[in-house]
């Protein structure tokens, strides 16, 4: 018999700070519309020298843990690209930090944006199997480009922390996907750089491509079509990618798509992401944990469609289940609030935080104080990264 497994939990974190597109456009010389209307982005969160993939990760899942204890997490998946260690996984930093059990598998996930996808479905399989644990997934990234490349509006910070149980309260994940690898190159980013190269217009060529694959094999596995979706969360770099991937979706489908009906379809999963921009591995859940959150229509009982998108590259195509009550069990409140009390940076402060090096000679580094969630990166000394719990 199968066991009901899924989302119990979703919490979104970002950087305190960010950076109006509207002063970018203005240095860059470019006009402000291409980013607000033709990538559809409005403001990028910048992680502020103290803060990093772990800190951003923990501080997400912090809230989880407070309301619905640490008992039974005998997993931690830690999905990033921004990785800040070869050997270890920065689930491991995060799992002294939030005290978490010692009889539990720690691990780091890499394939580009779908890395958050890989630890959703593994954490499900280990849960199925065992329906008295729970797994806790955390997705966690910053996106960055070269200063004035085309990728620059598309920078973004943040990470998504996820309990998965049995008989999950938010959203049941259905066990029918859609699958599609293709070794391409359209965005990576070797060892030795901390800024991504990518072909840009050849990457949203490839995310069309492969969500066309996916949705194909979903169809075929669970004989549903575009009407059995109610909402729409696609992978999101920028919000005009969303909105075009599900053009694109429903011109395959047969569905002469209004405008109206892209907004109210695929329109409440945006917000979140117009404002803090692209964070990778996390940004696809925190357009869901958006939708939930912003939808006025009462989603119990509905199904989401989901698309994920990881270059190089992977995608999948799934579904969920919103459960009775999932309204109770959400965050919407912390997550308002953090978006409203952000700092805005001026261009010349967004460029001083993006050259800042960080420490390689071993020495002992203190880092300066900015506004962070309740963890912090304090330092780094002998190579080692010292995180703090901000009182
Ligand atoms: P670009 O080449 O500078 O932009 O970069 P453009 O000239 O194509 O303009 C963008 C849009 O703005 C166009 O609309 C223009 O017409 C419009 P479109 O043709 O696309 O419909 N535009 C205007 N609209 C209104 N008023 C104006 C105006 N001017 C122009 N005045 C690009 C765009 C996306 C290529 C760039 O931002 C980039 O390289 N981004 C990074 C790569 C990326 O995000 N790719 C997305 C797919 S791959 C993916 O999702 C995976 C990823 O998340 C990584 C991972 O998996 O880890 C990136």
């Amino acid at each position: 018999m199968s066991v009901n497994v899924g989302i119990d939990a979703i919490r979104f974190y970002t950087s305190n700070y960010f950076i109006d597109l509207r002063t970018l456009a203005a240095v860059r010389g470019v006009d402000p519309d291409k980013y607000m209307l033709g990538i559809g982005q409005d403001k990028m969160a910048i992680p502020p020298p103290d803060e990093d993939i772990v800190t951003m990760g923990a501080s997400a899942a912090k809230s989880i843990i407070d309301r619905d204890g640490k008992d039974r997490i005998e997993l931690l998946l830690f999905a990033t690209e921004s990785g800040i260690d070869q050997s270890k996984a920065g689930g491991v930093f995060a799992h002294g930090m939030l005290g978490l059990p010692a009889r539990c598998r720690t691990v780091e996930l890499k394939e580009a944006c779908y890395g958050g996808t890989a630890a959703l479905q593994l954490a499900c399989a280990a849960v199925a199997r065992n329906p008295s644990i729970r797994a806790l997934v955390i997705a966690t990234d910053v996106a960055r480009y070269e200063l004035a490349s085309p990728g620059e509006p598309t920078q973004g910070c943040g990470a998504v922390a996820m309990l998965v149980t049995a008989n999950p309260r938010v959203l049941a994940i259905e066990p029918e996907h859609g699958l599609f690898t293709s070794d391409v190159m359209d965005f990576w980013r070797p060892n030795y750089r901390d800024q991504a190269l990518v072909d840009g217009k050849y990457s949203t060529r490839v995310y069309l491509q492969a969500l066309q694959e996916c949705w194909k094999q979903y169809r075929e596995q669970s004989g549903r079509g575009y009407g059995d979706i109610h909402r729409f969360c696609y992978h999101l770099p920028f919000t005009r990618m969303a909105e075009k991937a599900h053009e694109r979706l429903a011109k395959d489908s047969g569905i002469d798509l209004t405008d109206e009906q892209l907004d109210q379809q695929v329109g409440p999963s945006l917000a979140y992401n117009r404002i803090t921009g692209n964070s990778y591995a996390a940004s696809l859940y925190v357009g869901l944990a958006c939708l939930l959150d912003t939808e006025s229509e009462d989603l119990a009982g509905k199904r989401i469609g989901l698309f994920s998108y990881g270059s190089g590259c992977v995608g999948e195509y799934f579904s969920g289940l919103v459960q009775p009550g999932y309204r109770e069990r959400l965050f919407t409140h912390e997550h308002r609030a953090m978006l409203e009390n952000r700092t805005e940076l001026s261009y010349r402060q967004y460029e001083d935080i993006y050259n800042l090096p960080f420490p390689t000679d071993g020495g002992t580094h203190t880092f300066s104080r900015y506004r962070t969630g309740p963890y912090r990166l304090a330092g780094v000394k002998e190579h080692k990264r010292l995180y703090e719990t901000v009182s």
